[in-house]
């Protein structure tokens, strides 16, 4: 269980607090005594930004944040200083706390990292954590940030599991699973057979080699009262396991594959705390999924592969899959004639050694909204950055056998990777590349080791801000 937000009564005595202290603007009255006040000023001096003081049965905690040049930066800051503060709660062993606060942003920001740190994936353990941070009390209960927490932790979840426990048809339960809890959340799951019938010859070709059956499916969320007439379509990358297919990945790239289906974690955990939070906007997530194996009937480089628009693609290299199964998964989304199309990958190792894993890689032909999700991107603390797309990306696309290759030189990778995808789409188009930033392998501030959920939130505060400039334009 996520731990739970409540409204802090002012009478009550809590054994652990955070004074979170805004050191820019008056702060004695959040202090409780003199003493904490001169403390704090001294820490202050010694250029402090964290400290506790406990007790028999108490434990206080200060953090300072000082004003920074860059206030969203600030408020990053102050969300990353909150993990540290939950290795102090969790070395003390309290299950609850409470924040005081005098700016309410910085609460929001600080709460927000404090439970995004509390995250722990013990499933497989026979002795299980024993540790659980339980509620946080906090000047206002906040639903909507507890609801799109609570998807974050779920999209963690579903990259932590292991292969052999999620096949591409579990993965397409989960989904139905979760939409089933969400009154006015469709879902809809195509088999093999159906895959076939809609001819979408990039997922069936990467399924070949696998003994499991692909799944394709959308999950739809259309309110009455929605903003939008046409909707905006996510397509996300199920790859459940990517061993490479018959251009089989060595030993050490092999180990975090299962974190190949991150991006399916991201637009369906979008899809579900939007819906959870009923936010009027109409929405679909498309998910193609499949693992992609050497089988005895894998596809193999030269081959030509008809896409599901009629598109031939020459295959280069078997490991360059994502691309294939997310071309079907663009091409479908045309019959939503949709007003923006944002696919969410872990595409190519190229980003991750380009950006590293605090940073994802966006492009598209759709301008102004990257712009609008790189600020989204800023105001979460989950940040991207924007790569140029033009034409001269995709020269290395060309093919002789087929209307277009996958693969284009070694250089540029994650840019041709995005021109291949442009090809499927008519619609505005953003891709998103999170190779680098969706698994670690340690753990960063309030990212755990594991599945990160990275994009959830950029893409809330995106459609959110997306929300509010339609109605005021209305
Ligand atoms: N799933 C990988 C990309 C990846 C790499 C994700 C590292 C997360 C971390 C993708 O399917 C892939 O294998 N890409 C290859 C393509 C290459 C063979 C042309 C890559 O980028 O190395
Ligand atoms: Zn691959
Ligand atoms: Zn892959």
């Amino acid at each position: 269980m996520i731990a739970q937000i409540k409204i802090k009564e002012e009478e009550k005595i809590y054994k652990s607090k955070i004074y979170i202290i805004d050191t820019d603007i008056d702060f004695t009255a959040l202090l409780d005594n003199n003493d904490n006040y001169g403390l704090v000023q001294s820490e202050l001096k010694r250029k402090s930004t964290i400290f506790s003081l406990r007790s028999i049965d108490e434990v206080k905690i200060f953090v300072l944040i000082e004003k920074k040049d860059d206030e969203l930066i600030r408020l990053e800051f102050t969300r990353r200083k909150a993990a540290e503060a939950y290795a102090l709660l969790k070395s003390n062993n309290f299950d609850e706390v409470a924040l005081y606060c005098n700016n309410s942003e910085l609460e929001s920001a600080f709460l927000e990292g404090l439970i995004l740190s509390s995250y722990n994936f013990d499933k497989f353990k026979t002795e299980k954590e024993k540790y659980k941070l339980k509620s946080v009390y906090s000047s206002q209960s906040d639903a909507e940030l507890q609801n799109l927490l609570s998807a974050v932790f779920w999209a963690r979840d579903l990259v932590n599991e292991p292969p052999a426990h999620q096949t591409a048809m579990d993965l397409a339960k989960e989904f139905e699973n979760m939409s089933s809890k969400i009154d006015g959340l469709d879902s809809e799951v195509f088999n093999k057979v159906q895959i076939e019938s809609l001819r979408m010859g990039g997922l069936l070709s990467v399924n070949r080699g696998s003994v499991q059956g692909p799944t394709f499916t959308v999950l739809s969320w259309n309110p009455e009262n929605a903003v939008n007439e046409k909707p905006i379509v996510l397509v996300g990358k199920g790859v459940v396991y990517d061993t490479g297919g018959i251009n089989l990945k060595p030993t050490g790239y092999l180990e975090t594959m299962k974190s190949d289906m991150s991006g399916s974690a991201v637009v369906s955990a979008l899809i579900r705390a939007v819906a959870d939070n009923k936010l009027p906007i109409n929405i679909v997530a498309l998910i193609p999924a499949t693992d992609n194996r050497p089988g005895k009937d894998a596809y193999v480089p030269s081959d030509v592969i008809t896409m599901m628009g009629g598109k031939t693609v020459e295959v280069i290299n078997t490991d360059a899959e994502g691309r294939m199964i997310l071309a079907d998964g663009l091409t479908y989304s045309e019959k939503y004639d949709p007003e923006l199309v944002i696919s969410v990958a872990t595409l190519t190792g190229a980003a991750a050694r380009g950006f590293g894993t605090k940073v994802f890689v966006s492009m598209g032909n759709a301008k102004e909204e990257l712009q609008n999700l790189h600020q989204a991107s800023l105001v979460s603390g989950e940040r991207c950055w924007e790569v140029p797309f033009w034409e001269d990306f995709a020269e290395e696309l060309k093919s002789n056998i087929a209307d277009i290759k996958h693969l284009g030189g070694v250089n540029a990778g994650a840019i041709s990777a995005g021109k291949f995808l442009e090809n499927f789409v008519s619609s505005p188009y953003i891709h998103l590349d999170i190779a680098g930033v969706s698994f670690l392998e340690k753990p960063e501030e309030y990212r755990p080791v594991g599945g990160t959920g990275t994009g959830v939130r950029a893409l809330y505060v995106y459609i959110k801000n997306y929300i509010n400039e339609k109605q005021s334009a209305s």
